[in-house]
């Protein structure tokens, strides 16, 4: 029997709404999976505990969730706090904290007609990018000098380290020799010529300890070119922190939209919780409607069941979410429907517990 504690932090907008409908499903599994307990216990930090407080989380925030097995995050992000200042101190503190050096983003098209490519189909757009999560262009290294004046000069610098960069690529080429697939490094070492002549080098050296792996190299522009026109190019993709951030929106943007994006932040030598999150952010906008989708949460369950080796479920998972983006009837409207939240989580409650009852008694 294994109890898991999961630490719930809303966060702002959006957040609060599709999280919901995640705790659900793991309600849903608890409910149904005799070995598996979930508890919760749930954070109020984000911005309007910033507002309040003038902290996005307590001084001692990630003592407080070191001990947990999980924690799942809904969104992060408020016009009332400065969105680098919120981040810096909530999402990339977790991050950064628990050494989550990976980040897991899939990429998978469940239905040709959520696609803007066209010609493209399921079998076209599936594959699994790497982000290095901990360091690169996030390592918030920097100088801001002459402030306000004419002289006004500006340092974001990059931060590879050897041991960062060897993790992060390691990490890929065992997955890809696990899957048995192909690995893809992003980088852009034409211009970039110190960090990314860096990574490129890293990513030879350790490719020769896995030559069962077919591998490929491509600058950043041209695979962004490719995502878009050969996206059946690839199948396990590494590559850094902000071309992560910005290939995985592009990513989202050829399976369905941000709607449908989940992440993984991984340790993967566990010493510390991992975190789950929907990718799409706080969507002010829409906030409190209550027609966010919450199918990108739902999905970052099923990276938490994978993570949590319940690899069962994370596939009666997908296939839910496959199953209810095929019948369309419970759609909410970033994907053309007119569901909201609460009816689609619903929805996807019904479709799985169907899926796996029916499964039992085969
Ligand atoms: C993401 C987000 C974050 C990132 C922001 C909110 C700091 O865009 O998880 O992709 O850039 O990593
Ligand atoms: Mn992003």
């Amino acid at each position: 029997m294994k109890r898991l504690k999961i630490a719930l932090i809303p966060g702002d907008g959006i957040g609060k709404e599709v999280l919901q409908e995640g705790v659900k499903v793991l309600k849903t599994i608890d409910k149904i999976d005799n070995n598996l307990f979930f508890e919760f216990e749930e954070f109020p930090w984000g911005c309007d505990y910033y507002v309040k407080n003038g902290k996005m989380m307590d001084d001692n925030g990630l003592e407080q969730l070191k001990d947990f097995d999980a924690i799942y995050l809904g969104a992060v992000g408020h016009p009332s706090v400065p969105d680098h200042v919120s981040l810096w101190d909530l999402l990339l503190k977790i991050r950064k904290g628990f050494d989550q050096y990976v980040n897991l983003r899939e990429i998978t098209l469940f239905n040709q007609s959520l696609t803007p490519l066209k010609d493209k189909s399921e079998k076209d757009i599936d594959f699994l990018v790497i982000r290095e999560n901990s360091e690169g262009e996030y390592a918030g290294v920097g100088e801001w000098m002459n402030k306000g004046t004419p002289e006004e000069v500006v340092l974001q610098t990059s931060v590879f380290s050897r041991k960062g960069t060897e993790r992060i690529i390691r990490y890929a080429f065992e997955e890809a020799r696990r899957q048995k697939k192909s690995l893809t490094s992003i980088s852009k070492g034409n211009a970039l010529n110190y960090s990314m002549v860096f990574w490129d080098q890293v990513f030879n050296e350790i490719s020769q300890e896995y030559p069962d792996v077919k591998t490929y190299s491509y600058l950043v522009d041209a695979a962004s070119m490719y995502f878009i026109k050969e996206p059946e190019r690839f199948e396990i993709v590494v590559t850094t922190n902000l071309f992560g951030d910005i290939l995985t929106d592009l990513g989202a943007a050829i399976t369905g939209g941000l709607g449908l994006a989940a992440g993984a932040n991984i340790n993967p030598e566990r010493q510390f919780p991992p975190m789950f999150e929907p990718i799409h952010g706080s969507a002010p906008d829409i906030a409190g409607k209550g027609i966010a989708n919450p199918l990108a949460a739902i999905w970052s369950v099923a990276q938490m069941m994978e993570y949590f080796h319940e690899g069962n479920w994370k596939d009666y998972i997908i296939e839910s979410i496959r199953v209810l983006l095929k019948e369309g009837r419970y759609l909410t409207r970033d994907l053309g429907g007119k569901s909201l939240t609460t009816e689609t989580g619903d929805r996807l409650i019904e479709i799985l517990t169907q899926m796996v009852t029916e499964n039992k008694s085969k």
